[in-house]
């Protein structure tokens, strides 16, 4: 559980801040309407998911599933951030960084029985940590945006460190 729910939300709130900050047309709007944040935080899960992948294992054969065969018994890694840019289902610019984005609906959960404990937790974490940051801090500025430091990791995703100032 605490492997599950702690870097995970530090990532998301590391790299929505990120995200947030290196689109300052998108924190100008965050800071005028705060009440924006909770779709904030979908797009940072789907923008920059703090979890890229996960796994399943077919427990039956699959005869077509996008053009490929699945047998019984294999793995299949499923990568959350790059469905999470799905041009067919977010057709007005995907890599772009939308907070008022409209059905935002981040894989990065993962879905069916495995779905994420913590989501809901996790989610509310990362509202009460952006928003009140921005609150308290209005004058917060990260001290370089441009070349953040990435944790070396795969099915992870997030950043060593996030210097700021304020
Ligand atoms: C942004 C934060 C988080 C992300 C992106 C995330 C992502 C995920 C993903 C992708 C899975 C696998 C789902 C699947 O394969 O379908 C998962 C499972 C799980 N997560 Fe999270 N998680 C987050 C936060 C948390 C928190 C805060 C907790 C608990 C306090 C937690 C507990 C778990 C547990 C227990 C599972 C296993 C569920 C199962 O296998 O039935 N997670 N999470």
């Amino acid at each position: 559980m605490f492997g599950a729910g702690h870097e995970t939300t530090v990532n998301l709130i590391g790299n929505g801040l990120l995200a947030l900050y290196r689109n300052p047309d998108q924190l100008a709007l965050l800071k005028a309407e705060p009440s924006l944040i909770t779709n904030a935080i979908e797009e940072f899960l789907r923008y920059d998911s703090s979890v890229q992948m996960t796994g399943r294992v077919a427990l039956e054969d699959i005869d077509d599933l996008g053009g490929k065969r699945i047998p019984k018994g294999e793995s299949v890694l499923c990568l959350l951030g790059s469905a999470n840019r799905d041009p067919a289902v977010y057709p007005d610019r995907p890599d772009r960084l939308d907070i008022a984005r409209p059905n935002v609906k981040p894989l990065s959960f993962g879905g069916g029985i495995h779905f994420c404990l913590g989501a809901q937790l996790a989610r509310i974490e990362a509202e009460i940590a952006i928003s009140t940051l921005l609150r308290r801090l209005p004058d917060l500025r990260l001290d370089d945006a441009d070349n953040p430091e990435w944790r070396p990791t795969f099915v992870l995703r997030g950043l060593k460190r996030l210097p700021a100032s304020w």
